[in-house]
């Protein structure tokens, strides 16, 4: 199943709104037959293409595979149906399907042509694998995540909003593998107007992820980098009192989208569904703090990396990841749970889930 998890990870980025999904056939003696995974949105499933590219007869062995075979129609015929056609005597599956269209049918029609079927082998890795699918599939909204680059006391810029770098090259590396499996990167007009980022994917044979900006007022230069017109999407939700006047200022490939107020701001819970329906299952923050705590009050964040950098700041009134998050009790905190830690070369990533 491991061999499966790392096989689907080869299509981050590439299979949204889809899960990733990777597929291996054996025999008795363990020896692997073929494998597949789910390559990109519209192509095979896993399950199809390890079928398709073995080159012997199928009957009789097993086939493993992260994600409960499909029994439904959509781009490509049932998986279901092609192991059973094919004789296969044994699948092993890592988690149901949380589509409701499927949720435990396939693993059902396998089992009534009497295939035995071994159900939530490493379930939770594969879960946290399609974290981003479960979520769009139960909520109907992104997946959203969090990520910063913060001093050990906690500050993401200087008083004068200076912030290159707190981080090395090798955490920011890190950070182009997350923009590559990210389907879009949203910041707000603060960061656009005192950083000027690219919010590019410059990992080799990376992509771009869809750029989002949230600009009350467009306020943000038109030639500012992050606008540039490099084939990727480009979303800018403004506020819906702008003029049309305003927006025509902008070049044409920005689709620019009014959105309700709240507090004189973007309504980032409305914004969060407007990018659901433009497409976007996966959003990660490279914002200021203004934006982050917004983000947290509202409860749309599933989760949290931070890149933390040996350095200490110490200035109370430089910025911090969220600011205005004011909590005047210690149980009053927000709880979060850390999923795992991993050390660079001298700083450190911390990856925690929200608990709402
Ligand atoms: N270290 C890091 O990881 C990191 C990453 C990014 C940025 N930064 C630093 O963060 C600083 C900028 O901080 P910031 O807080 O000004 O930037 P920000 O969070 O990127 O942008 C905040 C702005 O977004 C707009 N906005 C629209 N709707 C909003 C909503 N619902 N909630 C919050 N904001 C909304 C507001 O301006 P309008 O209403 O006028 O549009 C607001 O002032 C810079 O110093 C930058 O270097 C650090």
């Amino acid at each position: 199943m491991k061999r499966c998890i790392n096989l689907a990870k080869k299509s981050a980025g590439r299979v949204s709104p889809n899960p990733l999904v990777g597929a291996i056939i054996f025999d008795d003696d363990f020896k692997v037959i073929s494998e597949g995974r789910h390559e990109y949105y519209g192509g095979n499933h896993a399950e199809r293409n390890a079928i398709l590219t073995a080159q012997e007869d199928l009957r009789g062995k097993s086939i493993i595979v992260n994600l409960e075979p499909c029994c439904h129609y959509g781009k490509t015929p049932p998986c279901a149906d092609l192991i059973i056609e094919r004789g296969i005597k044994r699948v092993i599956s890592g988690m149901v399907d949380p589509n409701p269209i499927v949720a435990g049918k396939g693993l059902e029609r396998l089992k009534s042509a009497g295939i035995e079927v071994i159900q939530g082998v490493l379930e939770e890795e594969c879960l946290e694998l399609n974290k981003f699918f479960v979520k769009n599939q139960t909520k109907k909204l992104p997946y959203i995540t969090i990520k910063t680059a913060v001093t050990l006391d906690g500050k993401i810029a200087t008083r004068s909003n200076k912030s290159k770098w707190i981080t090395d090259e090798t955490s920011r590396a890190e950070v182009q593998k997350l923009r590559n499996s990210y389907d879009a990167i949203l910041t707000g007009s603060g960061t656009i107007k005192y950083d000027n980022p690219s919010l590019t994917c410059r990992m080799k044979g990376g992509r771009n992820p869809v750029r989002v900006v949230l600009d009350t007022n467009l306020s943000t230069d038109e030639s500012s980098k992050v606008y540039t017109d490099d084939g990727t999407r480009v979303i800018i939700i403004a506020g819906e009192k702008v003029s049309n006047s305003r927006i025509k200022e902008y070049p044409s490939h920005i689709e620019i989208e009014k959105c309700k107020l709240k507090n004189n701001k973007i309504d980032i819970s409305t914004a969060v569904k407007i990018l659901y329906e433009k497409g976007l299952r996966s959003i990660m923050t490279e914002c200021g703090g203004l934006l982050n705590k917004s983000i947290i009050e509202e409860k749309l964040a599933d989760e949290l990396i931070q890149f933390i950098a040996p350095k200490l700041l110490g200035d109370t009134k430089a910025k911090s990841f969220a600011e205005g998050f004011d909590r005047n009790e210690i149980n009053e905190c927000n709880k979060l749970k850390i999923v795992s830690t991993k050390v660079l070369k001298q700083d450190i990533i911390v990856n925690s889930k929200f608990n709402y």
